[in-house]
């Protein structure tokens, strides 16, 4: 196991009836600045059950927060908080509306251009408190101090990080996410699922409890996840993959194991100039990188094979083949489609592609940092 520290701040609340017990938590006398998106938690009684909640607060609000939240949209929320001297901020919906208020909280009292945050990796010394209620399952941006913003202007969508931005608490009521369209069930499965194993399938080191737990988490999305899809209103289903997708991303399976992200970084370049969602991205690229790093990761493709998929014999390739098979079998079952052709692209789109990737310098991915701009480009080319 490799060395590591741990640490993660956010208090997680969970189960049924539990944003009401957000007045707990937020300090009296605050000024709140509560985000959200284009009006999901409208339709479903969360903002009312917020709005009760905040009975006796002052508080303001900021709506929509776009799917892959942008830039421009955020930096006037940054106006409205340093106007209203807003000193807190809880953010309601899903992981963009959260990303996005992640990078409000570090932009208010950031000196200089807010974009260097993200464009140039500048230091983020201070940022507002954040609170969350969560309605979609699937980045871990509850319990995690990452955040992904959008420029539709440049084509760019980059990531920062930053230990201040975690949310202080996060309410996870499985009975928020009844609500969800198809669609983003399967985006959230198959998002956690795929944070799961860029941290899972690198190459051992003997890590048996993050192994185990992660193998945990994908059999979890394995089994629950197409049972969401035709029962959306059982609440153990809900419950055991909105657990999942926190632990996928809270630092815990990462912790002292190599991680890859390879897929991430290129999938983030095809939402940025194809809009295509997040996780459709993953599962296009995915099956893709395991494909041509499959001698990088021989072994623990074998392990994946045998613990998650059960697949059995003593033909290495076959495993590693009927692994990755197995994987593409399942996002598409969940309503992902698993190649750029399935969402009209073609193979003139790659050269662009790996362009904004060498341009954002992303150069040298992967756990072993040998992914290079040409290998991305045959990693694409598989999965035309
Ligand atoms: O905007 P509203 O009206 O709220 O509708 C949203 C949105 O249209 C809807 N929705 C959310 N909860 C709902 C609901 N509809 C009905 N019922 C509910 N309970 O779902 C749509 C998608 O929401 P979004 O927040 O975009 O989805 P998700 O949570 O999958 O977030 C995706 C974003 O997170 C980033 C992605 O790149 C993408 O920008 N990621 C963040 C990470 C992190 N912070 O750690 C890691 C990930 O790898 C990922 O990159
Ligand atoms: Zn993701």
């Amino acid at each position: 196991m490799e060395n590591f520290t741990f640490k993660n701040p956010t208090e997680i609340i969970f189960g049924k009836g539990q944003i009401q017990t957000i007045a707990e938590r937020l300090p009296k006398g605050s000024r709140i600045l509560v985000t959200y998106g284009g009006g999901s938690i409208k339709k479903n009684g969360v903002y009312d059950q917020v709005k009760t909640a905040l009975d006796g607060y002052t508080w303001f609000e900021f709506s929509g927060i776009e799917p892959n939240p942008e830039f421009d949209t955020l930096m006037r929320a940054v106006q409205q908080v340093r106007d209203e001297k807003i000193d807190y901020l809880l953010s309601v919906g899903g992981g963009s509306v959260l990303d996005g208020t992640k990078f409000i909280a570090a932009a208010v009292p950031f000196e200089g251009d807010p974009w260097d945050i993200l464009a140039k990796g500048a230091e983020v010394k201070q940022a507002l408190p954040i609170g969350c209620v969560l309605t979609l399952p699937a980045t871990g941006s509850e319990s995690n101090g990452n955040s992904v913003v959008n420029r539709r202007s440049s084509h760019d969508k980059l990531p920062f990080f930053s230990p201040l931005v975690y949310p202080q608490f996060a309410v996870l009521d499985p009975t928020t996410t009844y609500t969800l369209p198809r669609r983003q069930v399967a985006n959230g499965v198959v998002d956690a699922f795929v944070h799961t194993v860029e941290q899972y399938l690198t190459y051992p080191v003997d890590a048996k409890v993050q192994d185990r737990f992660a193998e945990g988490i994908l059999q979890t999305l394995i089994e629950d996840g197409p049972r969401a899809l035709e029962e959306p209103e059982n609440y153990d289903v809900r419950a055991n993959i909105m657990w999942s997708a926190t632990l996928a991303l809270n630092g815990l399976i990462g912790a002292g194991v190599p991680q890859d992200w390879a897929t991430h970084m290129i999938g983030h370049e095809l939402t940025a100039l194809h809009g295509l969602d997040h996780a459709q991205t993953l599962a296009v690229v995915l099956p893709a990188v395991l494909h041509k790093q499959r001698e990088h990761k021989r072994a623990k493709l074998i392990q994946y094979a045998r613990r998650v998929w059960q697949l059995s014999g003593t033909d290495e390739e076959a495993l590693i083949d009927g692994a990755i098979e197995a994987t593409r079998r399942f996002f598409e079952q969940m309503g992902n489609p698993t190649r750029l052709r399935d969402y009209d692209l073609d193979e003139t789109i790659i050269d662009p592609l790996v362009a904004q990737l060498e341009a954002h310098g992303f150069t040298a991915l992967g756990e072993h940092g040998d992914i290079t701009p040409a290998d991305a480009k045959a990693i694409l080319r598989l999965a035309a």
